[in-house]
């Protein structure tokens, strides 16, 4: 770990402050030892390195910011952009940096090309457009149930359920058929994982755009009520957007709908199979379900590294300078369980008040989808937990296997019965 490094991260900039930059900086990121829980080492980052020095997959630098008030101020910063094509994007893997830089989805794009794209979605994702899923989001979870319990069990809750729920709900809000949710699942885990090549991600994401280049082809032709038609119809036809701008933004609420959601639900379960005495305070009411979901969110925190940043400018952050064109990630999951913000972090308190994580992000680029994600968990955990109360685990918990190499946190397979 101690490799000596010929010079600081970029070259750039005040390293006054960073003399262990003179030693190979630890790797990042850190496996988590319980998987409700962030990585043990962020409490002491958050009170001795607060803004600390990484070295990440890739082999290149970066800094990561732990505390709750300087995550929030670095994501709400003017001078650090998200662009991925930037020299010290932190991307955790070869094969999103190469294959992001050249498609640019526009979560990792700057103002003001992603306020274009943002605008354009933001009316689809509003409180009332979201509520009026409800019924869908429903209808989908009790679907699912219905043939979980017909199938007499067990069954592996990641793609009978967690999975089954966020992809069936995307496909609802898009308007594209449910029938590939295996298709769907492959696209995800090979473009969400740090170990895929550019190769893989390429092809992955090459199939994902082929069926919904289909769609749209479709859509041209006849238009329905679906966010698809309308991104045809309002944006593509108009010239607002290219055919491969539509592809990518499609692509992306794709994958950062799917993925996060489904490891939330799989992991959210799995803990209130652990913790059974929270699943009953929620069957016994279940007005606490919408706090229940945000603070599952905020002890979770399984988004923990997506806000990668690069420095656009030497930003000064809890006395220390991260250099102009140095990388840096703000830890959701760092920041959702800072003490000085969140009395106990580590405990699951359906009535904690002033609830303000920042599981969502923070920012310019806060999630999108944060009411759907709320809506799908609120339904599919709440239905869960009434309609079948004896779920558990079909194994030992030490069988239950988690998902520590993909860019959200959360479960590969988790065998359950009732
Ligand atoms: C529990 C579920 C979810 C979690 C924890 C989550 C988390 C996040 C986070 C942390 C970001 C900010 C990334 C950054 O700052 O770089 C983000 C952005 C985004 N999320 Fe989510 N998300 C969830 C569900 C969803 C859903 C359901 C959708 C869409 C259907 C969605 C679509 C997006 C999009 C499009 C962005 C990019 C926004 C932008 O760059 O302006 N997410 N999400």
């Amino acid at each position: 770990m101690s490799t000596t490094i010929p010079t600081g991260p970029s070259g750039s900039g005040n390293h006054e402050d960073s003399a262990p930059c003179m030693a190979r900086p630890r790797d990042f990121p850190i496996r988590r030892g319980c998987p409700f829980a962030p990585p043990e080492d962020y409490a002491r980052l958050r009170t001795e390195e607060p803004v600390a020095r990484v070295t990440l997959p890739t082999g290149r630098e970066a800094w990561v910011v732990t505390r709750y008030e300087d995550v929030r101020e670095l994501l709400a910063d003017p001078r650090i952009s998200a662009d991925i094509r930037r020299a010290n994007f932190p991307a955790l893997g070869e094969g999103e940096q190469e294959i992001g830089a050249r498609l640019r989805p526009f979560i990792r794009t700057d103002a003001p090309e992603h306020t274009r794209y943002r605008r354009m979605l933001l009316p689809e994702f509003t409180v009332r457009k979201t509520r009026a899923m409800r019924p869908a989001v429903q209808a989908i979870v009790d679907d699912l149930i219905d043939a979980m319990l017909a199938s007499g069990g067990p069954v592996d809750f990641v793609p009978a359920y967690a999975n089954a729920v966020s992809t069936s709900v995307i496909c609802e809000l898009l308007g594209i058929p449910k029938e590939n949710l295996e298709f769907f699942r492959d696209v995800t885990r090979i473009s969400g994982s740090r170990s895929s090549t550019a190769e893989q991600v390429a092809e992955a994401l090459g199939g994902l755009f082929t069926l919904i280049s289909d769609l749209v082809a479709q859509r041209q032709e006849q238009p329905r009520d679906d966010l698809l038609s309308k991104l045809v119809v309002d944006h593509l036809q108009t010239g607002d957007i290219t055919l491969n701008e539509l592809l990518s933004t499609v692509g992306i609420t794709i994958n950062a709908g799917r993925e996060t959601s489904t490891n939330m639900l799989a992991l959210s379960a799995l803990l209130l199979i652990r913790r059974p005495e929270l699943a009953q305070e929620l069957r016994a009411d279940p007005s606490l379900m919408p706090a229940a979901v945000d603070e599952l969110l905020r002890v979770l925190s399984i988004a923990d590294s997506i806000p990668l940043r690069v420095a656009a400018r030497d930003i000064e952050i809890s006395g220390h300078v991260i250099p102009a064109d140095d990388g840096v990630i703000g830890l959701l999951a760092g920041a959702n369980h800072d003490p000085e913000q969140f009395p106990d972090p580590g405990r699951v308190d359906f009535h904690r008040p002033d609830n303000h994580h920042v599981a969502f992000g923070y920012g310019m680029h806060q999630c999108i989808g944060q009411h759907l994600a709320r809506l799908e968990m609120e339904v599919a955990l709440g239905t869960l937990i009434r309609r079948i109360p004896t779920l558990r685990l079909a194994v030992p918990y030490e069988e239950v296997e988690f998902k520590h190499e993909s860019a959200t946190f959360g479960i590969e397979r988790m065998p359950v019965t009732w």
